[in-house]
This record gives C-alpha cells, sequence and structure tokens, in this order.
C-alpha cells in the first residue's frame, strides 16, 4: 500500500510563516482614531508607546505582573503588555494621556494622587490612575481595605503604598464633594 501526503505526522509538516505579514488594525485612543498596519505579534503596549507615540503607558515586567501598562480597553482595565494590538482592531481605549479634562486641567484623581504626594520616581503612576478610575468609577466610596485589594495587581517599585492609598482617600472625598470633573 502506497502512502499519501495525508498520513504524514503533524510533527513532519512544514508550516509556512511570513514573519514579516502585517494586518490592517483601526483603534480609537484618547479619542483619536488611528489606521495602522501591523506584526500580528506585537503587543498594544508597544504599538501605543512606538507606532502611536503615547509613551505615558509605562512597561515594567512585560509579563502582566506590575500593572504599570494598564489601559483602559472598551472601558475595562487591561495589560496592555499582554494583549496583541491586533486584538484591539476596532477598541475604543483610553491611556494616561486621555485622562486629564478638555482644558487641560488635571483629572480629579489625578489632582487628588498630586495633592497626596502618592508617588515618588512616577514609574508606576499611569498604571495606578488607570487602575483607580476603574475602582472609583464601579465603587465610589471604597473603604481602605477595599482600595488595598483592588490595587493590589499594581506595583510601585519605590513602595510608596500608604500614600497611593492616601490619594486615593483624597480622591474620593475630592469626587464626592463634586470635584469631579
Ligand atoms: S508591564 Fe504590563 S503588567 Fe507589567
Ligand atoms: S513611585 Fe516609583 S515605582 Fe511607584
Amino acid at each position: 500500500m502506497s502512502s499519501s501526503s495525508s498520513s504524514q505526522s503533524p510533527a513532519s509538516r512544514s508550516v509556512s510563516v511570513d514573519p514579516d505579514a502585517t494586518l490592517d488594525v483601526s483603534v480609537t485612543i484618547n479619542g483619536d482614531t488611528h489606521q495602522l498596519v501591523i506584526e500580528p505579534r506585537r503587543s498594544l503596549a508597544d504599538v501605543i508607546r512606538e507606532d502611536v507615540g503615547l509613551t505615558g503607558t509605562h512597561l515594567g515586567c512585560e509579563h502582566g505582573v506590575c500593572g504599570a501598562c494598564t489601559v483602559m480597553v472598551n472601558g475595562e482595565p487591561s495589560r496592555a503588555c499582554l494583549m496583541l494590538a491586533v486584538q484591539a482592531d476596532g477598541a475604543d481605549i483610553t491611556t494616561i494621556e486621555g485622562l486629564a479634562n478638555d482644558d487641560g486641567s488635571m483629572h480629579p484623581i489625578q489632582q487628588a494622587m498630586h495633592e497626596a504626594m502618592s508617588f515618588q520616581c512616577a514609574f508606576c503612576s499611569p498604571g495606578f490612575l488607570m487602575s483607580t478610575v476603574a475602582l472609583l468609577r464601579d465603587n465610589p466610596s471604597p473603604s481602605t481595605d477595599e482600595i488595598r485589594e483592588e490595587l493590589s495587581g499594581n506595583l510601585c517599585r519605590c513602595t510608596g503604598y500608604q500614600s497611593i492609598v492616601d490619594g486615593v482617600e483624597t480622591a474620593v472625598s475630592l469626587i464626592n464633594s463634586g470635584g469631579a470633573a
């Protein structure tokens, strides 16, 4: 009996992948729509930083642990280092650059953390701020324990956690007193 190609084991088949292949992707970032041509292997974080030029989204661990790369994707906080940019096709994304008010003044959470001196080197700030936006949207009056729990996925290598919690509590006071934009 003669053998045919369909009898080859999976390991013996060769798959041809063009490493330079690109895909067209359309994303809206901070209200602006970007038509991008990108390799499928690239992360959303790299594309936001390198192709769109918004370097406020920081990269720390690049494997989903530190939270520095957190952006909002369709309203949900997401780790941009873990997401392929092609997965964001059609998405509405907000980065730290999109957080300030239209007149350029700080978002109440930025204002509160500024007042509470929540950051030292500030490398972690974009991630903490974006995570806090989601936290206070879903729970406008969190307890201290809830703040610590909800932000436990963000790491600060300067270890300024107490001042960050203070900043969130300041934000709660500011927003609940009518200081929110
Ligand atoms: S850089 Fe994305 S979680 Fe650390
Ligand atoms: S303030 Fe330096 S990493 Fe958080």
